[in-house]
């Protein structure tokens, strides 16, 4: 494991004020290269339920999926924090079920776990805890509560909504997780909750007052179709290379220009 960041490491950039810079991502030689590019925190997201296994929410990842991914992610990296990400039902149905599914993604190489909802899971949050278990939060919009919000929508734009978020990010940082990330809420907002609370906040969609910030790595390599969100920022256009690349190989190889002599054995 030598010598990666630590959740205590990972607070101590808000002391000073050093933002966080953290990216989702699932595979190995992904991980590999952010964590070389000096990403901070690398969480394996139940986002690669849409990004990797192309399905349309995260609802239908399951643990072992979750656990095979950090596995591989964990081998490659060196300095970043890793966190896993608890999927749908994992955790939900009891503090018991919390804990011997965090367990698994400690087992499989993560630091700590990332789990989604408020006040509802300080139980289950509560028990990880006990077991030495080490939890990022994560509220506004929630991807595993997608049908009670009706999509993929602003969270806390109304004062009563907004409120509810504030309170839970207390109510969490009074539980004692390490960090929160706020998903898709007002700048407004997840400032008031960043200046509140003194554990990280890591936005995503939340604004730029956060102590961090949190993108799935294919959302900034450009590694989609047709779908990015707006508070994405696109780096490269991996998606026109990989077809741009794909495209010449099978040219190459109609034209039967591929394999040459040096790419063969004698
Ligand atoms: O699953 C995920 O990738 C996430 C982050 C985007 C915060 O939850």
């Amino acid at each position: 494991m030598g010598k990666r960041l630590t959740i205590h490491d990972i607070v101590d950039f808000k002391s000073r004020g050093e933002p966080i810079a953290a990216l989702a991502a699932y595979d190995y030689f992904t991980a590999k290269f952010i964590d070389r590019a000096g990403a901070d925190i690398i969480l394996i997201g139940d986002s690669m339920n849409m990004v990797v296994y192309g399905e349309e929410t995260t609802l239908t990842l399951d643990l072992e999926q979750s656990i095979y991914h950090t596995r591989a992610v964990a081998r490659a990296v060196e300095r970043a924090l890793v966190v896993g990400d608890m999927p749908f039902l994992s955790y939900q149905p009891s503090p018991r079920d919390a804990v011997f599914s965090a367990g698994e993604l400690i087992r499989a190489g993560a630091q700590a776990v990332k789990l989604e909802g408020g006040r509802a899971f300080l139980d289950h949050i509560g028990a990880i805890l006990d077991a030495g278990i080490p939890v990022m939060g994560h509220l506004g919009m929630t991807p595993q509560s997608f049908h009670k919000f009706g999509g993929y929508r602003l969270v806390g734009k109304d004062a009563e909504e907004a409120s509810r978020v504030l309170d839970a990010a207390i109510a969490l940082t009074e539980a004692g997780v390490f960090s929160i990330v706020l998903e898709k809420i007002p700048s407004a907002l997840a400032r008031k909750i960043t200046e509140t609370v003194d554990i990280p906040i890591i936005g995503i969609g939340a604004g730029p007052y956060c102590d961090g910030q949190i993108l799935v790595v294919n959302d900034i390599l450009g590694l989609f179709d047709d779908f990015s969100p707006k508070f994405a920022r696109k780096y490269a256009d991996l998606a026109g290379i990989i077809t741009e690349s794909a495209a010449n190989f099978v040219q190459d190889v109609k034209n039967k220009e591929f394999p040459n002599k040096s790419e063969s054995y004698k």
